[in-house]
C-alpha cells in the first residue's frame, strides 16, 4: 500500500502541527478510542487526532447520554488510549460538570486529565461562556479543543439531537463562539452537525482549526466515533456516519461459529489442545 496513509509520516503530531496542516491545506483525520488495541490499530493507520471522547457513555458503556460520565471513567480511559499511541495527538474529554463549576475547578481537572493519563490536550464543550476557564487552562501550559454546533452535554437543555444552527440567530451565536474561542486559546475546534455552508464559513474566518462532525466536507478536518464507523455501535445511524465496515454483523457470526463449535465439540481440535 505505498500511497496509504500507514506508509505516509511517523512523526509525531502535535497542536502546532495541525495549525501548519491548516495552512498548508493538509485536512485533518481524526477518530475516537477508549481502549489500548484500538487506539493501537488507529495510531497504526496514520489517524492525526486520538479523541478520547465522553462518547464512551453511549459506544462502551450502553448509556443513553454523555451526561453521567465522571472524571474517573475518563480518566481510566485516556491512560489506556494514551498506552497504545506514538504518534497521533491524543485528546481527552472533559465530562459533564467537571468544568462548568469554575475555573479553579476547571483547571485541576484539566491537570488531572494530562498528568493521570498522559493525554497531550483537553476538550470542553461551548463558547463565550467557557472563554475565562479555556484561557486559563491554557495559561497554565494544556491545550485546549473546544466544541460548538451539537453539544451532547447540554442534551437536557435541548431536548434533541438535531441539527443546530439552522435560524439567523444560532448561526450568529457560532461565528461569535468561534471567533471567542480562539481569543481565548484553543488549538482546535470541533463543530458538531451544524448546516455545511456553515461550517466552512466558520473554518476560513478562524486561523485555528475547525475539526467537523456532520458539518460538511468545507471544515479543515473531520471526526467521526470509531465504534459507529466500523459498524460496532448499530443502535443509532446517524446520516453523517459513513460506515467503513460491518462489523457488529462480522463478531455475532464469529461468536455464533464459536458457539456451534463448542457445542457440537468441534472445538478445540487435537491441533489446538496439548
Ligand atoms: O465524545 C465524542 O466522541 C465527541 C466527538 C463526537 C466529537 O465529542
Amino acid at each position: 500500500m505505498p500511497n496509504s496513509p500507514r506508509s505516509k509520516r511517523k512523526k509525531k503530531i502535535t497542536t502546532k502541527g495541525l495549525r501548519k496542516m491548516k495552512e498548508e491545506g493538509e485536512k485533518i483525520s481524526a477518530l475516537t478510542a477508549y481502549d489500548c488495541v484500538m487506539a493501537q490499530l488507529l495510531d497504526q493507520s496514520g489517524v492525526d487526532v486520538i479523541l478520547v471522547g465522553d462518547s464512551v457513555a453511549t459506544v462502551m458503556q450502553g448509556l443513553d447520554t454523555t451526561v453521567t460520565v465522571t472524571m474517573e471513567h475518563m480518566l481510566y480511559h485516556a491512560s489506556l488510549v494514551r498506552r497504545g499511541v506514538e504518534r497521533a495527538l491524543v485528546v481527552g474529554d472533559l465530562p459533564f460538570m467537571s468544568y462548568q463549576v469554575n475555573s479553579d475547578e476547571a483547571l485541576r481537572n484539566a491537570g488531572r486529565m494530562v498528568k493521570e493519563s498522559g493525554v497531550e490536550a483537553v476538550k470542553l464543550e461551548g463558547g463565550q461562556v467557557v472563554c475565562e476557564t479555556v484561557r486559563r487552562i491554557v495559561g497554565a501550559g494544556i491545550p485546549v479543543m473546544g466544541h460548538l454546533g451539537l453539544t451532547p452535554q447540554s442534551i437536557h437543555k435541548f431536548g434533541s439531537y438535531q441539527v443546530r444552527a439552522t435560524t439567523d440567530k444560532e448561526a450568529d451565536e457560532v461565528r461569535r463562539d468561534a471567533k471567542a474561542l480562539e481569543e481565548a486559546g484553543v488549538f482546535a475546534i470541533v463543530i458538531e452537525k451544524v448546516p455545511a455552508a456553515l461550517a466552512t464559513e466558520v473554518s476560513q474566518s478562524v486561523n485555528v482549526p475547525i475539526i467537523g462532525i456532520g458539518a460538511g466536507a468545507g471544515c479543515d478536518g473531520q471526526i467521526i466515533v470509531s465504534h459507529d464507523m466500523l459498524g460496532i455501535y448499530t443502535r443509532f445511524h446517524p446520516r453523517f456516519v459513513r460506515r467503513y465496515a460491518e462489523l457488529a454483523e462480522t463478531m455475532r457470526d464469529a461468536f455464533e461459529q464459536y458457539v456451534g463449535d463448542v457445542k457440537s465439540g468441534e472445538f478445540p481440535s487435537a491441533d489446538e489442545s496439548y
